[in-house]
């Protein structure tokens, strides 16, 4: 139920509805897409960001958040840890319990690699992660008139052609085996009468290739990857998020130190190499947007991974998803996956005049909603001041027929249901919400993760925490299915790698206390402390969206 100062404009959507039917502005050139960008993406606020001053990226830029959290003394020193007592050892240390984490365990053991000797541990349960809460789709160019090539090109032009090319190869060149391979294991895709999988397009895709299964699709190849973990036996350990990666005395990464957080101990873990599958940093709130992540996503392999000498990359440039919610207050930022968009629900301002094609880059998008709302004053004003514009949702049913709504966006229904509005007869009003690190550690097409000297040993890493697939800007459906390739590569390489490895015995946190000592150097004061493992909102003032958007 909307509130009475809404009524005037959602009459105004409704008015305009059969008119719009099967009309959608024009998709922007380049040199549009580069004004709405350069004055309106929060990305290309100068003001909101900073140089790095430490570590293997000293100079790079990035949002203060992230400088924050990277230039924030590390959370133990050496001494704190005692390395002569190995609490668990294993061959195959995952960090992190997600898409990501849960494929790479399940390709190390198809790789020979015992399910007894694979550890995952992860920050709160196996499967509390943004794979869980994905909900559009997964992209792969398995259909007649699609192919690999195509999706590439989507890919890097969607990423502003800072994508690292090799590992967009691998992106687009695996994923219709990763689907392939879901069917196999059981991953509930949706599909016509005749057997044909039904796929449709995502913002800046040229072809239909987002497969799904209804809104929940993260969910559904969550419970089904798991299952399968879980079957095969191997070993997880939840509410144990990482706090440090250990080498030896050789500089291979052989193991990494665990918080319990239920007893609040430290456990060290011994193994021949580590694959981090940490995800993003949405908890970070960056320039105080709400976000669609997990209470979790706050940027720990990031951190970890630096002190230890990991390249970053992309850094600077953070995912606004364009329609997060914007009404009712208790729900702010939370998801409205692209799939509405995709099924024909147009962006409309106050006056129910469509402002933008609905499938335009995700950074585009976003950079239009908030110029209408602010650049424009054409959005919609809540009774709290927030602003939006609506996602006029019942041309779904109109285009598609009845119980399209009910049948293939179940989750959005029932969200807003709950709270009274029924997205088959009333718009959803909506704003861009922080949803994504485009940028990571840097990695290789073997899912290594860099140092500026090449490869760290016995180091991998997959999905968000990771930089190079998505360049700029991730287009939707390629998060599920990155976690899904390279937690496939990390698994296979890091089970190719402990085949070789001879680790050194003798643990080390030595990287730990030299990268304290670099922060001193710098006169970078000791107030924080990293990683964060869990946001802390005693303080901060982010749900209520204060943003300084201009
Ligand atoms: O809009 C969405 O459903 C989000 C998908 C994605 O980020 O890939």
């Amino acid at each position: 139920m909307y509130p009475k100062e809404l009524k005037k404009s959602l009459q105004k959507v409704e008015a305009t509805r059969e008119k719009r039917l099967g009309v959608l502005p024009k998709r922007m050139s380049a040199k549009e897409r580069d004004e709405v960008l350069q004055q309106y993406h929060p990305d290309y606020k100068p003001e909101a960001k900073r140089k790095l001053k430490v570590g293997a990226s000293k100079g790079a830029i990035v949002p203060h958040e992230v400088a924050d959290l990277l230039e924030a003394y590390p959370a133990i020193r050496a001494k704190d840890i005692d390395l002569g007592k190995v609490d668990y050892e294993t061959d195959l240390l995952i960090i992190g319990g997600g898409g990501a984490g849960t494929t790479a365990a399940l390709y190390a053991y198809y790789n020979g690699v015992k399910p007894e000797n694979i550890l995952i541990a992860t920050k709160l349960r196996h499967g509390d992660a943004n794979t869980m809460m994905a909900q559009g789709g997964i992209q792969a160019a398995d259909k007649p008139h699609d192919s690999p090539a195509i999706h590439y090109l989507d890919v890097i032009g969607g990423g502003h052609y800072a994508n690292k090319p090799e590992l967009v190869a691998k992106l687009v060149m695996d994923a219709p085996g990763i689907i392939h391979w879901h069917e196999r294991l059981g991953v509930m895709y949706d599909k016509k009468a005749t057997g044909e999988m039904i796929t449709i397009h995502g913002g800046g895709t040229s072809r239909k290739r987002m497969h799904s299964a209804k809104d929940y699709t993260g969910m559904e190849i969550m419970r089904v990857i798991r299952d399968e973990a879980r079957n095969i036996g191997i070993n997880v350990l939840e509410f144990s998020p990482a706090i440090e990666l250990i080498t030896d005395s050789t500089g291979r990464v052989c193991g990494a130190v665990l918080f319990n957080m239920e007893t609040e101990q430290y456990y060290v873990v011994r193994a021949k190499a580590v694959i981090m599958a940490t995800g993003g940093f949405g908890r970070l709130h960056i320039q105080g947007f709400p976000t669609t992540n997990h209470y979790g996503a706050t940027a720990d392999g990031l951190v970890m991974a630096y002190h230890l000498g990991a390249v970053l990359r992309d850094m600077d440039s953070v995912q606004y998803h364009p329609t997060g919610v914007a009404y009712p207050e208790q729900i702010v930022g939370l998801l409205v996956t692209e799939k509405v968009r995709g099924l024909g629900g147009q962006p409309v301002n106050v006056d129910g005049e469509q402002f933008v094609h609905p499938l335009e880059p995700r950074d585009v998008e976003a950079a239009a909603v908030i110029r209408e709302c602010y650049g424009r004053d054409k959005g919609v004003v809540t009774p709290t001041g927030m602003r939006g514009v609506w996602l006029d949702s019942p041309l779904i049913d109109i285009i598609h027929g009845e119980g399209t709504i009910e049948r293939r966006l179940g989750a959005m229904f029932r969200m807003f249901k709950r709270f009274d509005i029924d997205m088959r007869y009333e718009p959803i009003l909506v704003f861009p919400t922080l949803h994504y690190q485009n940028g990571g550690a840097e990695i290789n097409e073997k899912g290594q993760v860099l140092s500026a000297s090449g490869p760290i040993p016995g180091l991998f890493a997959a999905g968000e925490v990771s930089g190079g697939v998505h360049g700029k800007n991730r287009l939707m459906g390629n998060s599920l299915l990155d976690t899904q390739v390279f937690g496939k590569i990390a698994g296979e390489s890091a089970a190719a790698y402990i085949k070789k490895v001879k680790v050194d015995k003798k643990l080390s946190l030595q990287h730990v206390d030299a990268y304290r000592e670099e922060l001193k150097k710098k006169k970078i004061k000791e107030e924080r402390r990293a990683p964060m493992v869990i946001p802390d909102y005693r303080e901060q003032k982010v749900l209520s969206r204060a943003i300084d958007i201009l």
